[in-house]
């Protein structure tokens, strides 16, 4: 496995794969891997003749307020942990080979950007939807592999590709989890026992959600109560968002008549945590 830093060193590398019909995955990630990162790497291995990993700290997809300085962050073991499992080229560059000191071109997305993580993190998805687009192309992959855990982000880069007429093959991952149920997220680091504990709670909501809608429960109104009852009964659990949305649009509905995402924001201590789960009619 290469360790390539530059842009042109990337391309010359892919292009060659090609030329002899190799096709290409590329897995983009911020670095600080876990299993959930090692199952979309898997995924692409299994499914391409080469893949390439993107480590990458995205400065532009944090607010000023946000946890871009304080990101864990270990090159090494994510270097080993990517070369155990097959990938090819593990291209991590630096800020300035991404962006230049007058960079000003962005992509923005309407509708399914302002709901759910967009509310609170209204410049997020732009920062999202402008580096995935310049991975891809750099990279030029057949297919890219997103976790199902960031449900939005794989909505909004699934829209941005049939939008923009990307020939990319987008591929969702399932949800990666703890053996107690936590959400695998290289957040969860910023926990402390207390907290790791407290965590719970999101999945434990979302199980009370399932179980309502396995029912037959399909108001939507219901079923967040529901889950906030439940979120609200860990004292250092504070609410972001719970929210039922249409599985496309990522809009707001009533009552599930289409395949929904239910997704929740909670803030345990300081830290902003994501989960969901989706449900096909
Ligand atoms: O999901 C992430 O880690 C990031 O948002 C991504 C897709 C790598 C873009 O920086």
């Amino acid at each position: 496995m290469r360790i390539v830093k530059t842009i042109d060193e990337v391309r010359k590398a892919v292009k060659e794969w090609k030329s002899t019909g190799l096709s290409v995955g590329l897995v983009p990630t911020m670095g600080y891997l876990h299993e959930g990162h090692q199952s979309l790497i898997a995924n692409s291995v299994s499914q391409n003749d080469k893949t390439v990993v993107s480590i990458f700290l995205n400065p532009i997809q944090f607010a000023p307020n946000e946890d871009l300085e304080s990101y864990p962050r270990d090159p090494e073991r994510d270097a080993k942990l990517c070369e155990d499992t097959g990938a090819d080229i593990v291209f991590r560059p630096e800020v300035s080979e991404m962006y230049h000191d007058d960079f000003c071109t962005y992509v923005d997305m309407d509708i399914l950007t302002k709901n759910l993580c967009g509310k609170s993190r209204p410049t997020h998805f732009r920062g999202v939807c402008t580096v995935v687009l310049k991975l891809f192309n750099i990279v030029k992959p057949d297919r890219a592999y997103f976790g199902q855990k960031d449900a939005q982000q794989l909505a909004v880069i699934k829209r941005m590709v049939r939008d923009l007429n990307l020939d990319i093959e987008i591929v969702g991952c399932p949800i990666v989890r703890e053996s107690d149920g936590l959400a695998k997220s290289s957040r969860n680091t910023y926990l402390n026992e207390k907290e790791r504990q407290a965590a719970l709670v999101l999945d434990r909501s979302l199980k009370n959600g399932i179980e309502l809608i396995d029912a037959g429960e399909r108001n939507s109104k219901n079923i967040i109560a529901a889950i906030t009852e439940v979120i609200r009964s860990e004292p250092l659990a504070e609410i972001d968002y719970v929210s039922v949305v249409d599985a496309v649009s990522m809009q707001d509905v009533d009552v599930i008549e289409n395949d929904v995402l239910v997704a929740i924001a909670v803030k345990i201590g300081r830290t902003r945590l994501i989960d969901n789960f989706s449900f096909s009619v």
